[in-house]
């Protein structure tokens, strides 16, 4: 949600942080902006709609060579996209420059102060008021001035500040959103991502929560909110990451890129954790007897890592047998949740900085759980801030829908189910033994339903100009449900709802007329009947009915569906990393034959650092 940048150094600013912008677009898209500073002077360029905009507008500009600058893309929070409500934001004075991903909560009373000492304002942003502020109390010390005016903020940011009167500098400062700095020959950078710093340097400096960076071409100093100097080599990471990751490759979109990937990083994923056909966690050290005293389990999580939780919850219930409880975060941190000391939390996200989940984190530890989170991103602030930490081997992931993420973060709950379920007996040898082996080959199968994938193609054009769709299924179907309702709303805008089958009576039915596209999946033996009842009652409304189901059945589901795809039959269980992949290529293809725009769908991004 927003990604900033920023560059000093003895290079040129400006292509750097535009080729930075464009590694961070998927973080917020209705705009972008960069200020320079040169000479003494600011100028800043900046342009309503996608970066492509911005880079046009300055192919026409007498640009400043420069070697100090910061940039912007953004997501609106405070005002529409526009070319004023753009990040950098000006103090009026024009000495200062500010790009800030986050949300100022008492903007507005802060407005009113400044409006009283005579500072005029001309964006709906909360930002501005943040460079208005530094003004205020700036006195040919920006550092000084920096921490005057974080001291009177209140809720969450990432900073990039530009000073003209000390163009030698800019400052970094970071509050529950993300902050990197990286190092380089002479120059130094900072960026709301490690992905857009790859092309320049691997050695990077994790900004900790409220501390404040001054950056040199040649040094770095961070100071802690005490104003106590903090950093030092040690602190330095480098990131092995491989940049070709972060590139599309052959493919047209990174969701069919990162589609196709999952065999691989799923396979990345679970090999790592199985050794003689053992369960292992180096990342996870958690105590027998903390695990004995458990009685619930909490996870929590947003969006699609609230999907894979529901299938962990199944999971987890039928193997451990312990109360498992999914809350989206966003709800989990302002209720009253029942926790103590035998509650673990579990938190899973693909980024590691969801503003909900952060919180939910917090809240939690403040009431006495342990927390483990299941993340992708290293050294992200939900890794940082949990007791345990488990990563997903997903790589970069890009595109906005998750995919790869998703099927990763299934694999590790699978895993961690029977880890746990075996350490409190609760599974026999010979069944952990026959689910290690299925996860084993989750990767193989995968990839037996990918090379189906036109199949789906020709099923998605019989359905592309549908304006809704449900999405039913039982038990771990119904979970997966969710994540295919989910993506195809997301990449295609088609309305969808995931329904349990056996809820749709209760009210749903009555949208169900002739010509609605109703999606069934079928993979848990037990409920085929019971699911074919339910098909029956819509078809008998005038429903057409999409089926994803296994060979087994060819039979009967043939009789009632209009479309079929079958993938192998796998395995009651772990069947959910089978069965999303189909929905992933149909919400896909959707998108594509309606023209959308699939990495980046219209209001959302990638990393949602905002409550
Ligand atoms: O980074 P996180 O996993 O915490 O993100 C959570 C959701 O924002 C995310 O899963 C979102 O729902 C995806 N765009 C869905 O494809």
């Amino acid at each position: 949600m927003c990604g900033i940048i920023g560059y000093i150094g003895a290079g040129e600013a400006l292509p750097f942080l535009l080729k930075g912008l464009e590694k961070m677009e998927y973080r917020g898209y209705d705009s972008s902006g960069v200020a320079v500073v040169s000479e003494n002077k600011i100028k800043v360029y900046k342009k309503c709609g996608r970066l492509k905009e911005l880079e046009n507008a300055l192919k026409n500009e007498e640009l400043l060579e420069c070697s100090a600058g910061i940039g912007h893309t953004r997501w609106a929070t405070h005002g529409k996209p526009s070319d004023i409500n753009s990040h950098p934001h000006t103090s009026k004075s024009g000495k200062i420059s500010v790009v800030h991903n986050g949300i100022i909560e008492n903007y507005i009373s802060l407005k009113n102060f400044l409006t009283q000492e005579g500072y005029k304002f001309i964006s709906d942003t909360d930002t501005e008021v943040i460079a208005q502020l530094i003004d205020f109390y700036y006195n040919g010390d920006l550092l000084d001035s920096v921490q005057k005016a974080v001291s009177r903020l209140e809720g969450s940011y990432a900073l990039g500040i530009l000073c003209s009167d000390e163009p030698d500098k800019i400052i970094a400062v970071k509050k529950d959103s993300p902050l990197i700095i990286g190092t380089g020959e002479n120059e130094n950078y900072i960026a709301s991502d490690v992905m857009a710093l790859l092309l320049r340097t691997r050695k990077i400096y994790r900004l900790q929560e409220n501390n404040i960076a001054v950056i040199k071409k040649d040094s770095i100093t961070v100071y802690n909110p005490a104003k106590k100097v903090l950093n030092s080599e040690n602190d330095f990471e480098f990131v092995n990451w491989d940049i070709e990751s972060t590139n599309k490759g052959n493919y047209e979109h990174f969701m069919m890129k990162e589609i196709m990937e999952q065999p691989t990083v799923i396979s990345k994923t679970v090999s790592s954790r199985i050794k003689n056909g053992e369960i292992y966690f180096d990342d996870f050290d958690i105590a027998d007897e903390y695990l004995k005293n458990l009685s619930k389990i909490y996870i929590v999580a947003c969006g699609s890592a609230a999907n894979a939780g529901v299938v962990g919850k199944y999971i987890m219930e039928k193997l451990i047998k312990i109360p498992v409880e999914v809350e989206l975060a966003s709800e989990f941190r302002y209720k009253t949740p029942l926790i103590d000391e035998s509650t673990l939390l579990i938190v899973i996200s693909q980024s590691g900085e969801t503003a909900d989940s952060l919180a939910a984190l917090r809240e939690a530890k403040r009431l006495g759980a342990k927390v483990l989170s299941i993340v992708n991103v290293k050294g992200s602030s939900i890794a940082n801030e949990s007791d345990y930490v488990i990563y997903t081997s997903a790589g970069p992931e890009i595109a906005v829908a998750t995919t790869k993420a998703y099927s990763c973060q299934l694999c590790i709950l699978y895993l961690l189910s029977l880890f746990i379920a075996n350490k409190l007996n609760r599974i026999s040898s010979d069944k952990l033994y026959e689910c290690i082996n299925k996860i084993s080959s989750i990767s193989d199968k995968i990839e037996e339903v990918l090379s189906k994938k036109d199949e789906i193609m020709e099923i998605a054009k019989k359905y592309k100009d549908t304006e809704y769709a449900f999405f039913i299924g039982r038990n771990l179907d119904y979970a997966v449900c969710m994540e295919g309702s989910l993506k195809l709303k997301e990449v295609s805008y088609i309305h969808s709802e995931a329904y349990a089958a056996g809820e749709l009576k209760h009210g749903p039915i009555s949208l169900i007329e002739n010509g609605t596209l109703v999606l069934a999946l079928l993979t848990q033996d037990k409920l085929f009947d019971k699911m074919i009842s339910n098909l029956r009652e819509v078809k008998a409304r005038g429903a057409k009915i999409f089926a994803i189901t296994t060979d087994i059945h060819k039979d009967k589901i043939s009789q009632i569906a209009e479309s079929v795809f079958y993938i192998p039959d796998f395995s009651n269980e772990f069947s959910p990393s089978l069965s999303v992949i189909p929905f992933q290529i149909f919400s896909y293809y959707s998108a594509l034959l309606r023209n959308c725009d699939i990495d980046k769908p219209r209001n959302l991004a990638k990393s949602v650092t905002v409550e």
